[in-house]
């Protein structure tokens, strides 16, 4: 490890993660506030060990994202939470995200276009309606109670990434595997690697298969894409691409969409307001990603000497940017610790900002509004099934949320009766 990053931090070194008291299950934790305020670039360490500055208030977050030239994601965006990933491993052929510049651009410009454009996710909303109404069907034939985090946002949320890729809803426990070893704080390297591999094997058939016959899939087109481009991908390149979609990309907008219901559930108030003004919806699933915060802080390493907000940061130095606190300064965000399902502007920071910033963002966005859209038309009467303060929490994950939201209801409206599909485009 580099000299600077482990010189030792004295004897009031803050420690991560900061105390987070039960009563507050949607903010970031409460000294983040005082930080902010008052240390705003702080020398913590992190629970993995690893020594860096804590970055809390959203104008330095921001620029340091957007900055990619002074602060590389060559060490892994979560390396300070995830005690397998050694931030000074070399960069294999599967890790496209630890790249930087011209490297990373390749792989930009080839995915982007089947994750963001507005096209595309035309194409894909009648998928997700579809996958939400199915959902809804399934847990009104079961009946009250249900888990909307078990038996809703993760089969929605893995059958529209598995569906997008390629990968048929049957083989999820491949990747849901390897999501829960890659998220949890506490596996060793090689654990990972053995969780990975069957997901690998699956994924190296899967390329091979659709380089010969291509379908009507993500993947089919990103090869198609990478071939005519100067520098095609190579199989190992592709099954990368394959496992950096499906692994992050369910249970991070499960978890959102479940713990998006639970805040609005918490705030009736708000949940009316959205009753009264569906047109709201978009701009609702912004406050939530900006309420509740994506990511538990995103990693950076200066590639210089610099500075963050006037504060000196040496060349080697990891930078842990708080997003979640960021996303509550009072000098962006008027009145930022209320749920304002109107919010308007809303530049948050929870899909990151700059050139790493959230691959799939807007399809995190297109699920989020389609459930909204739906449960507010086929299930008003939607509510906890428990007190707010027994909803139990998801420990031992990096992905923050709930790890059940018990739900009850009157009646789920069959379509028809509800005024039929959404069809207006996500976004904000
Ligand atoms: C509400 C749900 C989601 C949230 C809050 C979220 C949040 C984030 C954030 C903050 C980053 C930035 C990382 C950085 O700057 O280093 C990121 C990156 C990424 N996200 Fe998401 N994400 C969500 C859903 C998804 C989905 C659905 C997918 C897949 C389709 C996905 C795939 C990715 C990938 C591949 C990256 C890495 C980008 C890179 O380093 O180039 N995410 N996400």
């Amino acid at each position: 490890m580099n000299e600077s990053t482990d010189r030792p931090g004295g004897p009031d070194l803050l420690e991560l993660p900061l105390p987070k008291p039960g009563e507050c299950p949607f903010g970031p934790p409460p000294e983040m506030a005082g930080l902010r305020e008052r240390t705003p670039v702080v020398r913590v360490k992190c629970p993995t060990g690893l020594t860096a500055w804590l970055v809390t208030r959203y104008d330095d977050v921001r620029e340091v994202l957007g900055d990619a030239e002074r602060f590389s994601s060559r060490a892994g965006q979560a390396i300070h939470l995830m005690a397998h990933a050694d931030p000074e491993r070399p960069v294999g052929d599967l890790e496209f995200s630890r790249l930087d510049g011209a490297d990373y651009q390749r792989f930009r410009r080839t995915i982007g276009p089947e994750l963001s454009t507005a096209q595309r996710m035309a194409e894909l909303r009648p998928m997700v309606q579809a996958l939400v109404d199915e959902r809804l069907d399934a847990l009104a034939a079961a009946g009250p109670p249900a888990d909307f985090y078990g038996d809703f946002a993760v089969p929605v949320t893995t059958a529209a990434i598995g569906g997008l890729v390629g990968v048929p809803y049957a083989d999820r426990e491949l990747f849901h595997n390897a999501a829960a070893v890659m998220f949890s704080g506490a596996t060793s390297r090689a654990d990972v690697l053995e969780a990975m591999r069957p997901l690998h094997e699956y994924l190296f058939t899967m390329v091979v298969t659709r380089r010969a016959t291509p379908a009507d899939d993500s993947l089919s087109r990103i090869i198609a894409r990478s071939e005519a481009s100067e520098r095609p991908y190579t199989d190992v390149e592709l099954v990368g691409i394959c496992a950096a979609l499906l692994v992050p990309g369910f249970d991070t907008s499960a978890t959102v969409m479940a713990h998006g219901l639970l805040t609005l559930l918490a705030h009736p108030e708000e949940l009316a307001r959205l009753h009264a003004e569906p047109s709201l919806i978009p701009r609702a699933v912004e406050e939530i990603v900006r309420f509740l915060g994506g990511a538990p802080g995103i990693v950076r390493q200066a590639t210089r000497d610099t500075e963050i907000g006037g504060h000196p940061v040496a060349g080697g130095d990891y930078v842990v940017l708080a997003m979640q606190a960021a996303d509550r300064d009072t000098a962006a965000f008027p009145d930022p610790d209320r749920l304002d399902v109107g919010r308007r502007p809303n530049n948050h920071l929870g899909f990151g900002y700059g050139t790493h910033q959230c691959f799939g963002q807007q399809t995190a966005r297109l699920e989020l509004t389609v459930t909204l859209e739906t449960l507010l038309r086929r299930v008003p009467s939607l509510r906890l099934a428990v007190p707010l303060e027994d909803v139990p929490f998801k420990t031992g994950s990096i992905v923050y949320g709930p790890a059940e939201v018990p739900v009850a209801w009157d009646a789920v409206l069959p379509v028809a009766a509800a005024g039929g599909r959404g069809t207006g485009p996500a976004g904000r």
